[in-house]
């Protein structure tokens, strides 16, 4: 569908919510995005109405991450933006779903990282993680998230160190609620007020890549989450949590 070397910034998840904002935003300002994601209808929505072009890309298989990551020879940046959810109990969930969730949202990313680094390093490159402020507090009815985006933070910070050796930068963007199909669900309507405009939160995390500084979490709100979380034991924010999110599934 498209000559890879002709991208200079891989967006993973574009074709809707976080990823297909950032992609229109970086486009608009002349940025030669690779808009990524399974919905080959949505990429070819992107090239129609905004030139933007696209290749898909399913994260639940090594074989089409591979055969992806190939062509490169050159970037100068990847967004890791993909990602899934559910927001259930633990126990209401199944192996195979959770399994689904931690290849997508993490396993899918090392493998991304690992592939895409020599043209990383042959272009000096950018990497962005989006993760969440899940992954910075505790969650509950998201457990098996909140654990893979904790995974990405601390993954990410390893590896910015590990990277800046070889001129390859690596930033965590760690936004809070967004509006967008992820959180379109019965379990956030209750929260619905509560979330952030998707352009609000695609600028921010293009001012972080950027800039890319070690961790962003945009917004107000977040940051004093944030910050709550480095104060207080976080058992005590996980019951905060706990009840907030059973009210509002409650209320579902
Ligand atoms: N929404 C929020 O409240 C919120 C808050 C904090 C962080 N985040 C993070 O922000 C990122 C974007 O989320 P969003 O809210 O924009 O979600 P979204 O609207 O549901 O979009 C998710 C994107 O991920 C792609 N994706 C999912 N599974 C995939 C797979 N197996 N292979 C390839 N692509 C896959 C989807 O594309 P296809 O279905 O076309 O494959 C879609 O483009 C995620 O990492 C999320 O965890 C979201």
């Amino acid at each position: 569908m498209i000559m890879s070397e002709n991208a200079n910034i891989i967006i993973t998840g574009a074709t809707s919510g976080l990823g297909r904002e950032m992609a229109l935003q970086l486009a608009a300002r002349g940025e030669r995005v690779l808009a990524c994601g399974r919905r080959i209808e949505r990429l070819t929505e992107l090239e129609a109405t905004a030139g933007i072009k696209g290749q898909t890309l399913n994260l639940s298989s090594t074989a089409d991450i591979d055969s992806f990551c190939a062509p490169f020879k050159t970037l100068s940046g990847v967004i890791l933006n993909a990602g899934v959810t559910y927001a259930d109990r633990f126990d209401a969930g199944d192996d195979e779903t959770d399994t689904a969730l931690i290849q997508t949202n993490v396993i899918a990313n090392m493998q991304l990282i690992r592939a895409l680094l020599p043209a990383l390093k042959a272009g000096q490159g950018r990497i962005l993680i989006v993760a969440s402020l899940a992954g910075l507090t505790p969650v509950p009815y998201q457990s098996v998230y909140a654990g893979s985006k904790a995974f990405m933070i601390n993954f990410g910070l390893s590896l910015r160190e590990e990277l800046k050796h070889d001129g390859v930068q690596v930033s965590v963007f760690a936004p809070g609620g967004i509006k967008t199909e992820m959180t379109d669900i019965p379990a956030m309507k209750a929260l619905e007020k509560d979330l952030a405009p998707v352009a609000d939160v695609a600028r921010a995390a293009i001012k972080t890549y950027d800039k890319m500084p070690a961790l962003y979490v945009p917004g107000k709100q977040n940051k004093l989450i944030s910050l709550a979380g480095k104060l207080l034991p976080r058992h005590i924010i996980a019951a905060q949590a706990e009840r907030i999110y059973r009210k509002a599934r409650d209320g579902a």
